[in-house]
């Protein structure tokens, strides 16, 4: 392990290209689904209300938005595979193991999500009136050839009438979007820039026959929600928090280690954890991969004003008590002293150049070290509410845990009635 990471020089290659082409939306088809049973028909009440609770609309970082732009990194979020289906299907051979024992049911557990848009009316009749077999991997195959799951995308071709998954690749929104299940359980209309928390990436991947044993063993200790962005690098395995990809707009660095700007983020992500075809050097990390033509980089300019469209979730009405919020902002400035890395109406001093060290506040160094930066980024607080665990690890479940967490770190010596207050506060955000 290495011993210490100094400041590294930047000087990471992405370069930003700016024209932006928007793949093609899949095409939805008509095609009848068999005989199912779907438990708990149960509309959840979660509605997600998508206003903007604090825009930062000035300062050097916020970038001015292109509505074409946005639209189209949309489309990329959402269906880009990069050319991905090299590696998930070839390689993989994800392909052959979904047609053979994924059944929607076994999506739905390892948290795969359905677009419910996406559905024609014939089939949410089918599925509302239990007549889908969603014990049958046809059936995944069917909502595949829709383009109905998030993240996944299929390629189905269909011979003398019978249908069959010639291919299938990974997207963003995969991890970084959900569903707000208006349908059932799992399926509803999209919500980008919700971390799927859900999500078993470590249980899927693990399907592929082509996996070692040793790689299989790491992928089965993660558990929902987490995701190692660097073992197929190091070897490591110390997975994390999937964070929000929404209300990053202002906010200069990104990742838990403030590593770079989201561009570099997104080609790392594509090209060295989806297996996009392109090309991503960082002499930082030591890494130089050249993986065919690229189909990356003219994509990140879109893509990057997409995310930044993303707006946090404003907190639902009624979730907190609005005096003892009061009385929790004044602690936060104050006495919890948590306004100190926590600035302006972003929450970070990231924008300031700010990384704190892990011993500073209280995180572990072992997965600091693995990043260019060795150090913390102070989160930007979004959303608070809506995506727990919290820290990069997702020590705390809970916001309770937070605010103990620092009570202790930085012996605050909070009463009872004071964390609670500031408890309040925070599910503001
Ligand atoms: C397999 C799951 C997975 C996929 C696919 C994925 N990400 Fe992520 N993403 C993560 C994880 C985990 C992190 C946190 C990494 C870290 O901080 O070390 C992350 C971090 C981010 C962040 C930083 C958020 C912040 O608070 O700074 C953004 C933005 C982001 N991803 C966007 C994307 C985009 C765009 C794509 C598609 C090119 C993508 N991600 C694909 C799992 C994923
Ligand atoms: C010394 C700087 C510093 C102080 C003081 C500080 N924080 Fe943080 N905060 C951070 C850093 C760095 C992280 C990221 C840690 C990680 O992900 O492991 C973080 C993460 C968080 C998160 C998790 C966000 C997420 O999406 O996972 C919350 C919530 C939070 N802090 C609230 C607070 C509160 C409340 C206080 C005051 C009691 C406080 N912080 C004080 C630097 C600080």
């Amino acid at each position: 392990m290495q011993q210490q990471n100094p400041e590294r020089p930047e000087q990471s290659t992405i370069s930003v290209s700016r024209s932006a082409r928007a793949p093609r939306t899949p095409a939805t088809s008509r095609v009848g689904v068999a005989a199912l049973i779907l438990f708990g028909m149960a509309t959840a009440a979660f509605v997600a209300s998508c206003g903007d609770s604090s825009p930062a609309s000035t300062g050097p970082h916020f970038v001015q938005l292109d509505s074409a732009q946005v639209q189209a990194g949309k489309t990329i979020f959402r269906f880009a595979t990069f050319g991905d289906e090299s590696f998930w299907t070839d390689t993989a051979r994800m392909h052959e193991v979904i047609a053979k024992s994924v059944s929607p049911a076994l999506a739905l557990q390892v948290g795969l999500k359905v677009d419910s848009d996406t559905l024609p009316q014939a089939v949410k009749d089918a599925l509302a009136a239990g007549q889908v077999d969603l014990t049958s991997p046809a059936t995944t195959v069917t909502l595949l050839k829709l383009g109905a799951v998030v993240g996944l995308k299929g390629t189905v071709q269909t011979v003398n009438g019978k249908d069959s998954l010639v291919s299938v690749g990974i997207t963003c929104a995969f991890c970084h979007s959900t569903v707000d299940n208006s349908f059932a359980p799992g399926i509803g209309h999209r919500l980008d820039g919700f971390p799927n928390h859900d999500l078993n990436v470590g249980a899927i991947v693990a399907l592929s026959p082509a996996i070692s044993p040793g790689l299989k063993a790491i992928l089965q200790s993660w558990g929902p929600g987490k995701y190692d962005a660097r073992t197929n690098i190091d070897g490591k395995n110390d997975p994390a928090v999937i964070p929000p990809a929404y209300g990053l707009n202002g906010v200069a660095k990104e990742i838990y280690t403030g590593d770079d700007t989201i561009s570099y983020w997104n080609a790392y992500v594509a090209i060295t954890q989806m297996h996009g075809h392109g090309t991503f050097v960082d002499p930082r990390l030591g890494i130089s991969i050249h993986n065919g033509a690229e189909q990356v980089a003219p994509l990140l300019p879109a893509l990057l004003q997409y995310q930044l469209s993303l707006h946090a979730p404003a907190a639902p009405a009624g979730s907190f008590d609005a005096a003892a919020a009061a009385r929790g902002k004044a602690l936060f400035e104050g006495t919890a002293k948590c306004s100190t890395c926590h600035v302006g109406s972003l929450y970070t001093d990231i924008n300031e150049g700010k990384l704190h060290t892990p011993a500073e506040v209280g995180q572990s160094a072992e997965f600091a070290l693995r990043s260019v930066t060795g150090k913390y980024r102070t989160t930007p607080l979004r959303g608070l509410q809506q995506h727990p665990p919290y820290f990069h690890d997702g020590s705390a479940v809970t916001l309770d845990d937070v605010v103990n967490h620092y009570n202790t770190l930085m012996s605050l010596g909070l009463t009872a009635q004071q964390k609670a207050d500031l408890v309040q506060y925070l599910k503001t955000l």
